[in-house]
């Protein structure tokens, strides 16, 4: 099965404005892994559910070309509005069906997009498309996890942060279970190639604005369900966050700047 979400104009801008990229820390643990079975030059590097294209223009630089994919018109269009590299293109396809020839790609990614696919299809297909010794990785970060920093408040910011994202709990797609790492764990423990690493503590630090970060978890898809099925709540949810969030700071702009660190995870793995 697969699911389909993510794919209005407003999510897809609020996505492109607000979604967090992967460090260049895991960037590079993503090509130190490719680099032990493939020798550079890298040709082609497909980026599968590329929304925007965040992570896409992230690996363009290390490859001759890098392609990203998505069901969705409207986050492709945000992505081609933002990305001005010619080596970096975007095709609409499903992550089930490729638009590449066989043993032709030397990277496979998908970035927060995976637990929607169709995984037997998907690895198929990755399988197909990736050239010997060709590589995957498949990564995601953790919303219950995430961590606010700002001056000696730390800890209280990082309190109200976990209590936003408790919230949302009851609102995930049943799809996902209570995390979807175990997709991930689950997709990892069966996946048939024998050379593969799991990555957990990934972090990724970004300075972003009080706002910014009400606005990135309201990108999150339980959120946008509470949106739907009762938007009042949810506005609730977002400024009551906002204002203990301040208070706790003890300033008034929603624009003042904290950090915000997020946990990735990453499965990697190495056709034979
Ligand atoms: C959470 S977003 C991730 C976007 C981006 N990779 C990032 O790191 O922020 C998930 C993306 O997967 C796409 N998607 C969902 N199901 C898909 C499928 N079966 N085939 C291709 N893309 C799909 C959605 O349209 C959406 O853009
Ligand atoms: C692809 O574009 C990037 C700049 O975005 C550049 O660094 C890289 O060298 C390019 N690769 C080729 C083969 O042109
Ligand atoms: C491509 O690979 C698939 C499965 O891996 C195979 O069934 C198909 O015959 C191949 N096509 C070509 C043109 O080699
Ligand atoms: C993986 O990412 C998606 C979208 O960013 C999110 O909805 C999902 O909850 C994440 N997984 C976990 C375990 O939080």
């Amino acid at each position: 099965m697969s699911v389909r979400l993510f794919e209005g104009k407003e999510h897809a801008l609020s996505y492109w404005k607000y979604r967090i990229s992967p460090s260049e820390e895991i960037i590079n643990k993503i090509l130190v892994f490719l680099e032990k079975h493939r020798s550079r030059p890298f040709e082609l590097v497909v980026d599968v559910g590329c929304g925007s294209g965040q992570g896409t223009v992230l690996l363009g630089p290390h490859f001759s070309k890098a392609v990203g994919t998505d069901v969705s018109p409207a986050q492709l269009e945000m992505a081609r509005q933002h990305s001005s590299a010619e080596n970096i293109t975007y095709r609409e396809c499903p992550a089930e069906e490729l638009p590449f020839e066989n043993a032709t790609v030397d990277l496979v990614t998908s970035m927060s997009a995976f637990h929607w696919f169709d995984h037997p299809r998907f690895l198929k297909e990755a399988d197909r498309i990736l050239k010997p010794k060709g590589c995957l990785a498949l990564l995601n970060y953790t919303i219950n996890d995430m961590e606010l920093s700002y001056g000696d408040c730390s800890n209280a910011l990082s309190q109200i942060c976990k209590e936003f994202a408790d919230a949302l709990m009851p609102y995930r797609n049943p799809y996902l279970g209570t995390t979807s790492m175990d997709h991930y764990k689950k997709a990892y423990n069966a996946l048939e190639y024998l050379d593969k690493e799991w990555h957990e503590t990934l972090q990724t630090r970004k300075t972003v604005s009080v706002s910014n970060y009400i606005g990135l978890v309201e990108s999150f898809s339980p959120y946008q369900t509470i949106l739907r099925e009762d938007p009042e709540k949810a506005r609730r949810l977002s400024q009551d966050t906002t204002e203990r969030l301040l208070k706790a700071m003890g300033v008034t702009s929603p624009d003042t700047e904290i950090v915000l660190s997020v946990r990735y995870y990453c499965l990697l793995a190495c056709k034979p």
